[in-house]
């Protein structure tokens, strides 16, 4: 739990590029994120750019193969280990591409939040992740998408929706754009977003 810290102690899970967290770095260093901090940026990939973005903001990184480990239980024990040690007081998915268990997720329960590049219920769940979201809400022609931030519970992307974000699907889009666009103008605006409005309430309740 929160351990008497001043600010939350916030644990980064990412697994590829991390301009998400660029962005949780960036709004942390403007002052935009003043009740929570980066304590820890953990990958599950090992060539996962957002380490280096980690190490270039002084932020500790591990990292943790699920293949190596052997088994899922034997990841989620070692990364509970890690965040343990870590005094870790809230969670962020942040482009995180593995699955948590019930027992995982019910151990940091209102603790785990996720970012999620639609506007959930569309295009969401088991296996509609990254480009994969955009490809299959421009297969079926919406005019709107946009980005979701929600608490992480047992159901892939079913937890208690946070922040929501609207944003246009313009002719001629490709998953890239569309991507590019649902990042720029939804989900690196309301994950800091987030991260603040849930540090803030929490740090309240002490
Ligand atoms: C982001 O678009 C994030 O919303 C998505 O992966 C991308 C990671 O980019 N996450 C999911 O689809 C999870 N269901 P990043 O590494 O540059 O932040």
């Amino acid at each position: 739990m929160l351990n008497g810290a001043e600010k939350l102690r916030t644990a980064v899970l990412v697994s590829g590029g991390g301009t998400n967290l660029q962005a949780i770095l960036d709004a942390q260093k403007s002052g935009m994120i003043r009740n929570a901090e980066v304590s820890l940026v953990l990958s599950n990939n090992p060539a996962a750019y957002a380490l280096q973005r980690a190490q270039k903001a002084g932020v500790p990184t591990v990292v943790l193969s699920r293949r190596e480990l052997g088994s899922q239980q034997a990841f989620e024990r070692e990364m509970i280990r890690v965040l343990d040690d870590c005094a870790i007081d809230l969670i962020v998915l942040a482009g995180f591409m593995t699955i948590l268990s019930e027992d995982f997720t019910r151990r940091y329960d209102r603790r785990i939040l996720n970012v999620h590049p639609s506007l959930i219920p569309a295009f969401c769940g088991k296996g509609c992740y990254g480009l994969r979201v955009h490809e299959q809400a421009l297969a079926r022609g919406v005019k709107i998408t946009g980005a979701t931030v929600h608490f992480v519970n047992e159901i892939p992307d079913g937890g208690e929706i946070l922040l929501q974000q609207p944003v246009s699907v313009l002719p001629g889009d490709t998953p890239e754009t569309l991507q590019r666009r649902v990042m720029e103008q939804a989900e690196w605006i309301l994950l800091p977003q987030a991260i603040e409005m849930i540090a803030a309430s929490k740090l309240n309740q002490f």
